[in-house]
């Protein structure tokens, strides 16, 4: 028998203010998309900014439904919209931005399971790691891979 141990590895920073100004303009775009969203079930409203390495940004927010189920979390909304009409241009940076009912969330936003996985899939996708900017008004998380966020993960190599 032997004990593995994975270790997954992030920055933390304190404001956007020490971010790269493209890096800051993702974020930006993350916390003001997220003022539409649809959520009313939750009230937590989530924003996240893709940028592509072709240099585009495209967002998308939470968009909740009366059957639970069938709503979708802000970053596959990003993510699929920006794979769906730019299928040749790998994925660089998501940006992510979360409210409740007390205004942005303290600590960072994070992706939830299903989001992480379709993130590993764009990865996998394009052959290149996708930066997560993971935003919160007291902290600032910048994670380079999702193996940071999904490690042990299943992707296409496992079929
Ligand atoms: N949500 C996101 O959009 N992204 C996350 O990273 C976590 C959760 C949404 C799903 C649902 O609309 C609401 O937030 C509460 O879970």
């Amino acid at each position: 028998m032997e004990r593995k141990k994975i270790a997954i590895e992030y920055i933390e920073i304190s404001s956007i203010d020490e971010l790269t100004t493209s890096d800051a303009y993702l974020v930006a775009k993350a916390r003001e998309v997220a003022n539409n969203a649809w959520a009313p079930y939750s009230k937590f409203l989530v924003g996240a900014a893709v940028e592509l390495t072709n240099g585009k940004v495209i967002t998308g927010n939470n968009q909740e439904n009366a059957a639970y189920p069938s709503g979708l979390c802000a970053e596959r909304v990003a993510l699929f919209a920006a794979n769906a009409n730019y299928p040749n241009s790998p994925v660089k940076t998501i940006a992510v931005t979360a409210f409740n009912k007390n205004g942005q969330t303290k600590t960072p936003a994070k992706p939830c399971g299903s989001c992480r996985q379709a993130i590993l899939e764009s990865e996998l996708r394009f052959e290149h790691p996708i930066r997560l900017i993971l935003d919160g008004a007291e902290q600032i998380h910048i994670v380079e891979g999702i193996k940071n966020l999904l490690p042990l993960s299943f992707g296409k190599d496992d079929l």
